[in-house]
């Protein structure tokens, strides 16, 4: 073979070896992009499903003003339990003393103290612990729950400084913040309907919380009573309340979600008692369990929910809150793993995992600001052990995430809307906002020191969710500005953190025994 034949040989085998890299890297680059094609038009259905346009967003303000009607009307008139609190009178300003709070409900427990000295003093002092709530105790017997409730409170009991004095004759009593609905036949007594969030303490259903954590307190020789049962979101009404006499309505966005409000007595046709002298309680909406045909429901709130510890039941938290939202986004990016093969051959196990992402993971990848977005890639690789992904993936990732803290924060947007529309502080109807000692009656009868006439409604806002995922916070803000439009500027939305827990230990004080002149 002469040697230019030899050449001419090699020559075809390298064109050949180049067309075979370049066919294989062609194969690959179709490959890719078809995988996002695939997840692309997972990503728009996902889309599509969640939208929640304005006259979408107004049905769902209609219907929650309507099932709140109905919810109160009879027990069991709608999904809405709308439960009395037997809270017929908010804090003043004028309470005196030392109160304690606990605070059961979401991921962790507080415990508070507070010394509080009258119109002048305000809060003195206070001061909180926390801890994680075991994960075992979620899952385990009621004894077992109420016993670490007591012993918490017990060694904190213990640890009371100097600083904090009862008044002569004073006893220390409670207010007790446990953010599950409860049927109250007192202000200190009620019985737990259902569990929620992740709890479910199934011997707990059914029996007086109170009674349950009175009995291990004195079990442990403490001497404290307690004075109130409070939910979380009353804890925040009366917290609000207590700085600002505006504050008629509070809201939950955290671990759960839920609001309550102050309603006239008269409304609340299924109250069979005797009428508050005050005209006036407030209602734990226990609005989690809404539902309507116009929330935007899709296959990942179907899946979630046949998956959930309670399934059929507060779909309206499952699309909001921060226990589920995370889950919300893993399910999406499970069907393009599978379906588009968006991070490798193989699906990673721990990404089929339930709540494996959660929430505040979620929010840092949303809030990637970076241009290659680096924060999504680390959560994904420090998550899942997955590498490697394009911008254009993490891009359809950060799209995810963005849906569904949309859809949540405007459906939430919707809900406060609605009890705005309820008691009639909305501008829908002719003076609805100045006519507000008319349509309920609340203000002045509630409040020592109402300013009557300021026109303004506040919604006082507390949970994590509110408060650390600020673009959630920025669609909810902006939805209620759209949905009310000039009214808004009557209503303001305010945080009023850890509200829950000095409100339960102002509570508290309302209702003592025992009062200090
Ligand atoms: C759940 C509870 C409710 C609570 C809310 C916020 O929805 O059922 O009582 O207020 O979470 O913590």
């Amino acid at each position: 073979m002469g040697q230019s034949k030899v050449l001419v040989g090699v020559y075809i085998a390298c064109a050949a070896a180049a067309c075979a890299t370049a066919a294989v890297a062609v194969t690959q680059r179709l490959k890719v992009r078809a995988q996002k094609c695939t997840a692309r038009k997972i990503l728009v259905e996902f889309q599509e499903a969640c939208e929640t346009p304005l006259p979408r967003l107004r049905q769902v303000v209609d219907a929650m003003a309507v099932e709140m009607h109905a919810g109160l009307v009879s027990e069991g008139g709608s999904k809405l339990k709308m439960l009395p609190t037997f809270i017929d009178r908010l804090p003043n300003g004028s309470e005196k003393g030392l109160y304690y709070a606990v605070d059961l409900g979401g991921t962790n427990f507080r415990v508070l103290r507070v010394q509080l000295g009258g119109l002048e003093g305000r809060v003195i002092k206070q001061e909180y612990e926390e801890v994680a709530i075991p994960p075992e105790l979620m899952l385990g017997t009621s004894e077992q729950l109420f016993h670490f409730i007591a012993k918490e409170l017990a060694g904190f009991v213990a640890r009371e400084g100097e600083e904090f004095r009862l008044g002569d004759g004073q006893s220390r009593e409670i207010g007790f913040t446990f953010s599950f609905p409860c049927k109250q036949t007192a202000v200190n007594s009620g019985t737990l309907l259902q569990w929620t969030k992740g709890f479910k303490v199934n011997d707990a259903i059914g029996q007086d919380v109170v009674a349950a954590l009175q009995k291990c307190i004195e079990r442990l020789g403490c001497k404290m009573r307690i004075a109130a049962l409070v939910n979380d979101t009353v804890g925040t009404l009366a917290g609000g309340r207590y700085w600002n006499n505006d504050v008629m309505i509070a809201v939950i966005l955290g671990t759960g979600t839920n609001a309550c409000y102050v309603e006239r007595a008269e409304s609340i046709s299924k109250w069979t008692g005797e009428l508050p002298k005050s005209g006036q309680m407030v209602i734990n909406m226990e609005w989690g369990n809404f539902w309507s045909s116009h929330l935007p429901r899709t296959y990942v709130d179907e899946l979630l929910d046949s998956e959930s510890l309670h399934p059929g039941e507060y779909g309206f938290e499952k699309m909001i809150s921060g226990m589920y939202l995370g889950d919300c986004v893993r399910r999406v990016l499970v069907r393009m793993a599978q379906e588009a093969g968006i991070f490798g051959p193989h699906v990673p196990h721990t990404l089929l995992e339930s709540f494996s992402l959660q929430t505040p993971e979620m929010s840092r990848m949303h809030h990637d600001d970076s241009s290659d977005l680096k924060v999504v890639a680390e959560v994904l690789k420090r998550l899942y052990g997955i590498q490697n992904t394009t911008v254009g993936i993490r891009k359809i990732v950060v799209a995810v995430c963005d849906t569904t803290c949309q859809r949540g924060a405007r459906l939430a947007a919707a809900g406060i809307v609605g009890i705005l529309k309820k008691i009639g502080r909305d501008g829908s109807t002719a003076n609805g906002l100045m006519r507000r000692n008319d349509t309920n009656g609340i203000h002045d009868e509630l409040s020592v020191n109402s300013t009557p006439g300021s026109g303004k409604t506040v919604v006082a806002m507390d949970g994590g969710l509110y408060e650390h995922y600020s673009k959630f916070r920025n669609y909810m803000q902006e939805a209620v500005r759209e949905l009310l439009g000039d009214a808004s500027k009557n209503v303001s939305i305010e945080l009023s953190k850890d509200g829950s827990g000095i409100g339960a230990a102002l509570l508290a004080a309302s209702y003592a025994e025992y009062v200090p002149s």
